[in-house]
């Protein structure tokens, strides 16, 4: 399979592209990458990339961000961050993806633990995880061409949190796991899937 890969060095991505590069022609994109720089918070930059690229059969973001602030503390400025780049940011990736996808082609964003669960100054978070999941939901309906639109929603990846800490109350999941429901997400039949691993 050709696989696009954005957010291919980060926590997640990297560990993504290493495993699936084993098996497949990968393509690793990021805002800072000297062959596939992309910024998904801009559609232009989200295009740019597409038209550098061949007709892939699977597309994976692990990218995008949102303000870790208290609700006291989170002004509406703050919110659009979120909105911009995890949110638009994804659903943009999906508009443009949608006609650079091979038949059957398979789309899988990244939501994460915030979307149900709370945890202190991620509400910006929740508010972006929660839309993509309804987003996911609907959509991946009226995507033509057998292309397929999941999300993997993750718990706290233990590399980056004390394994014995709970986060939004669940303890960390391994990355190792989390890369294989992303693989699992480019394999099976299913769409409009919430995956979740926490
Ligand atoms: N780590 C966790 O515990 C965890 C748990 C659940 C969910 N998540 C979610 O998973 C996603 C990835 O998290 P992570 O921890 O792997 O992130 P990370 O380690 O900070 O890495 C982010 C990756 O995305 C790229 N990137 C950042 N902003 C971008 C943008 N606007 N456009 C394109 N590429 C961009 C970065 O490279 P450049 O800086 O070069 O762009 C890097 O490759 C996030 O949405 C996060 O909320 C993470």
């Amino acid at each position: 399979m050709k696989i696009l890969v954005i957010g291919s060095t980060g926590t997640i991505g990297k560990e993504i592209y290493k495993s699936l590069q084993q098996h497949h022609e990968v393509y690793g994109a990021h805002r800072n990458s000297s062959s596939f720089p992309v910024d998904i918070s801009n559609k232009e930059s989200i295009e740019s990339l597409f038209n550098k690229l061949p007709k892939l059969d699977a597309v994976i973001n692990a990218s995008g961000t949102a303000s870790w602030k208290s609700l006291s503390d989170l002004k509406e400025e703050d919110y659009y961050i979120g909105i911009k780049s995890k949110l638009m940011g994804q659903v943009n990736l999906v508009h443009v993806a949608k006609n650079h996808l091979n038949d059957y082609g398979s789309i899988t964003l990244t939501t994460g633990i915030l979307a149900e669960h709370y945890e202190p100054n991620a509400v910006a978070l929740s508010l972006v995880n929660g839309a993509i999941h309804s987003y996911v939901n609907t959509a991946s309906k009226e995507l033509d061409r057998g292309i397929r639109l999941n999300t993997v929603a993750p718990g706290a990846i233990s590399s980056d949190f004390p394994k014995d800490k709970k986060f939004a109350g669940y303890f960390p999941v391994d990355i190792k796991d989390v890369v294989k429901i992303y693989e699992y997400s480019l394999t099976t039949n299913n769409t409009g899937q919430i995956l979740k691993i926490y």
